[in-house]
């Protein structure tokens, strides 16, 4: 049977089969080679769509504002200050209020709970742009990535997430790889390491495609033989200021460096869903130098703009991965 996504939500990696995301993959890729065509694919005109946005963001919203406006779309954008959610009116009323205007919502916040409410009251799909636990539609651009890197042959590589491997893109990435085949490895220190939920989700998902799912905490163990080494912030979007000094302290010795790199795999890439702090150009970059000294976090500058970084190519695949996510789910 042919496979269809129309008018399901993209809540989470886990809610989708392994044909499924092929199925995203495939129309991304196939996105992708329109746009570069300078081939018009306005094939979703006359339907609009909104952005609720409770977190900062650079890739996403432009994704899905540039991927909507390419599908022939309307978009609106809205922010915590400019709209009414959560202060004076229920996710719920937010809900069936959006679903008479437009043909999907999209929605990063914190509590994933809220994106699931969102969910279930709006009868049109919803499209989750990141919350605490899940990073969906990164993951979708970011095994993109790699099936261009790799002519297409993802399964069976060895993908190291570097650092807080708890968080929502960590999470997102150990599903991903558990259910495209790829041996995953969360490398971080104790308090840094999966949590059980997604551990229990993954672990069979994995054992299912032959493939492995390991919790490492030594660097260099975990890098040997990687052909993918990927990272993020110390720090993600809602977390206490105070988090900080316990985190530079302990995940110092996970910073993705040439030394581990050279670890790895001869043609190792770094990955990175960026935002990312490799130098002090940044406010906080300059801030967390000044109160700790340390100049790069999670990656050096030297890694960052090294021939093994394909952070760029990554960053434009957002764009291409979400416009097939909307188109999927709209059409
Ligand atoms: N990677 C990512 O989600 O980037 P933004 O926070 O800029 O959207
Ligand atoms: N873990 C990061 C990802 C940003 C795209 C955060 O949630 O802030």
């Amino acid at each position: 049977m042919p496979i269809s996504l129309s008018g399901r939500d993209f809540l989470r990696i886990a809610d989708f089969s392994t044909p499924e995301i092929e199925y995203l993959l495939r129309l991304a890729h196939q996105f992708k080679a329109l746009k570069l065509a300078g081939t018009p694919h306005r094939y979703l005109q006359g339907k609009n769509v909104v952005l609720l946005f409770q977190k900062t963001s650079t890739r996403t919203r432009c994704s899905f504002e540039v991927g909507a406006m390419d599908l022939g779309m309307g978009v609106t954008f809205l922010d915590p200050k400019s709209s009414q959610m959560g202060t004076k009116e229920s996710i719920a009323d937010t809900a069936h209020v959006l679903e008479r205007f437009y043909d999907g919502i999209e929605f990063r916040g914190f509590a994933h709970a809220d994106v699931e409410e969102l969910a279930r009251n709006a009868s049109v799909p919803v499209w989750n742009g990141l919350t605490d636990l899940w990073h969906p539609t990164q993951m979708i651009c970011d095994m993109m990535t790699l099936q261009e890197k790799f002519n297409g042959n993802i399964k069976g590589k060895k993908l190291v997430f570097m650092g807080d491997a708890k968080n929502n893109v960590a999470r997102s990435l150990m599903v991903t790889c558990a259910k495209l085949g790829l041996d995953y490895v969360a490398c971080g220190p104790e308090d840094c390491m999966p949590a059980q939920d997604v551990l229990d989700i993954a672990r069979p998902i994995a054992e299912e495609n032959g493939c492995t799912i390991s919790l490492e905490q030594d660097p260099a163990k975990a890098v040997a033989g990687a052909d993918v080494i990927y990272t993020d912030v110390w720090v993600s979007m809602g977390e206490p200021d105070s988090v900080w000094e316990h985190r530079v302290k302990e995940l110092m010795p996970y910073q993705v460096n040439s030394e581990l790199m050279a670890k790895a795999a001869d043609d190792v890439l770094f990955l990175h869903c960026l935002p990312a702090y490799h130098d002090t150009k940044t406010k906080i970059g300059a801030d967390i130098y000044k109160r700790f000294g340390i100049s790069e976090q999670e990656v050096t500058d030297e890694v960052f703009k090294s021939r093994r970084s394909v952070v760029f190519d990554e960053a434009e695949n957002r764009m291409h991965a979400i416009k097939a996510i909307m188109y999927a789910t709209l059409k």
